[in-house]
C-alpha cells in the first residue's frame, strides 16, 4: 500500500466526513488533507477520532479562493483529488442561488485548474479528480414512470442546486475532453447516515421527533427518492476512485425507491421502538406543508455500469441503516 496524498474538500460536512473515516479504516497509510470553509453544514466534530492521526491535516480555506487552493496543491502535492465541498440544499438554493454557483461551479473550475497546473506530465497518468455529483442532474421523472436514469441520460436540472452541479460535472468532462485531465464523476441518489446537518428529510425528522416539534412533508409527500446509506456510497466512492476510467461517470444507487410519507411512517415507527413509545406515537406530529417550488417528482437510477464495470453493489440493509442513523442523532442530543 502507497503513501498516496489525498485531499479531500468539505471533509466536515456530511459524505466528505463519512469517506474519510472509511479512508482512515480501509488505507491506514494515506495522508488526508481536509479542505474546508466550515459553513452551517459542517461540523469538526464529525473527524472526532481521525483528527488525531498525525498524517491527517485540515486547512479552513475556500475552495473558491484561488490563491488559498494554489497554496493547499503547493503544500501537499495531492495524488487524489475528491471534491465533495459544496451548497448542498435545494431550499437555500431557491432562496439564494449566487453562492450556489460561486461554490459549484467556481470552486470546482478552481479546483480542477490548480490541479491542472500542478499535476505534471509523470503525475497525471496516475492521479485523479473525482467530482461528486448527484442524480438531480438529470431532473425529475413522472410519478408514473418506469424509467431510470443512465449515465448517458441528458442533463436537464431543474433548481438552481441542480444546475450548479449540472454545471461543474460539465467542466469537468470539458477538462477531460480539452486537455485529456483524469477527471471521473460520481453520480449518487439521495444518502442517508451519520453525521448530516439536520435540514434534508431524514435527518431533520429524526432532529425534530427527538426535540417533541412537528414532523413536516412538502406537498403531497408523494415524491419517490432512492435511498442510499452514507456508507455504501463510500465504498462506491472509494472503488471509483481507485478502478474507475478517467473520463467516466459512474451513477451510484440503491434500488431502495421510498415515496416521502411511507419513508415518514417508517422513521416513525422506528422512531417509537427506538425511544420506547406506542407504534404511532410520533405520527401524530406529522405536517402537510406548502410544496417546494419546482419540486421533482422522482429520482430513478439505473446503477447497472458500477456494478458490471467496478463489481460494486449496495450492502447495507435500509431499516438497520436507518436505526443507525437514528441511534446516531440521539447521541447527539440525547434521549427525549
Ligand atoms: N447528501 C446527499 O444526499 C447527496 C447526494 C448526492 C450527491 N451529493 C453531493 O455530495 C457532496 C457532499 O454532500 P453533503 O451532503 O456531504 O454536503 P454537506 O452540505 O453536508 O457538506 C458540504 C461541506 O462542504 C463545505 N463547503 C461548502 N462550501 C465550501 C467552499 N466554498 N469551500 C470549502 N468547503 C466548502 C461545508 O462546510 C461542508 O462541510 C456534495 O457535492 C453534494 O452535491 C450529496
Amino acid at each position: 500500500m502507497s503513501n498516496n496524498t489525498v485531499l479531500i474538500t468539505g471533509g466536515a460536512g456530511f459524505i466528505g466526513s463519512n469517506f474519510i473515516h472509511h479512508l482512515k479504516k480501509t488505507y491506514p497509510t494515506y495522508r488526508i488533507i481536509n479542505v474546508d470553509k466550515l459553513t452551517y453544514a459542517s461540523n469538526l466534530n464529525n473527524l472526532l477520532g481521525v483528527d488525531e492521526y498525525p498524517d491527517y491535516v485540515f486547512v479552513k480555506a475556500d475552495i473558491a479562493n484561488k490563491e488559498a487552493m494554489e497554496n493547499v496543491f503547493e503544500q501537499y502535492n495531492p495524488d487524489y483529488v475528491i471534491n465533495f465541498a459544496a451548497e448542498s440544499h435545494e431550499d437555500r438554493s431557491i432562496e439564494g442561488p449566487e453562492l450556489f454557483v460561486k461554490t459549484n461551479v467556481y470552486g470546482t473550475q478552481i479546483l480542477l485548474e490548480c490541479a491542472r497546473t500542478f499535476w505534471k506530465e509523470d503525475k497525471l497518468a496516475s492521479a485523479k479528480f473525482l467530482q461528486i455529483s448527484t442524480d438531480e442532474v438529470y431532473g425529475s421523472l413522472p410519478l408514473s414512470s418506469t424509467d431510470k436514469f443512465t449515465e448517458q441520460s441528458p442533463l436537464l436540472p431543474n433548481n438552481p442546486y441542480s444546475a450548479s452541479k449540472a454545471g461543474a460535472d460539465l467542466l469537468c468532462k470539458a477538462y477531460f475532453n480539452t486537455y485529456d485531465f483524469p477527471v471521473l464523476i460520481t453520480r449518487s441518489s439521495n444518502n442517508f447516515g451519520p453525521r448530516q446537518y439536520p435540514e434534508k428529510l431524514i435527518p431533520l425528522l429524526i432532529n425534530n421527533a427527538l426535540l417533541g416539534k412537528g414532523l413536516p412533508i412538502y406537498g403531497d409527500g408523494l415524491n419517490v427518492r432512492d435511498w442510499l446509506f452514507v456508507e455504501d456510497n463510500c465504498r462506491a466512492i472509494d472503488i471509483v476512485l481507485h478502478s474507475g476510467k478517467p473520463g467516466e461517470i459512474y451513477n451510484i444507487g440503491a434500488d431502495n425507491e421510498w415515496n416521502n410519507i411511507e419513508l415518514v411512517y417508517l422513521l416513525c415507527e422506528l422512531l417509537a421502538e427506538e425511544l420506547g413509545m406506542e407504534r404511532d406515537w410520533y405520527k401524530r406530529f406529522i405536517v402537510f406543508v406548502k410544496d417546494r417550488p419546482g419540486h421533482d417528482k422522482k429520482y430513478s437510477l439505473n446503477f447497472d455500469k458500477i456494478q458490471n464495470e467496478l463489481g460494486w453493489q449496495p450492502i447495507f440493509d435500509f431499516k438497520e441503516s436507518l436505526k443507525t442513523t437514528i441511534q446516531w442523532h440521539i447521541g447527539q442530543y440525547g434521549k427525549i
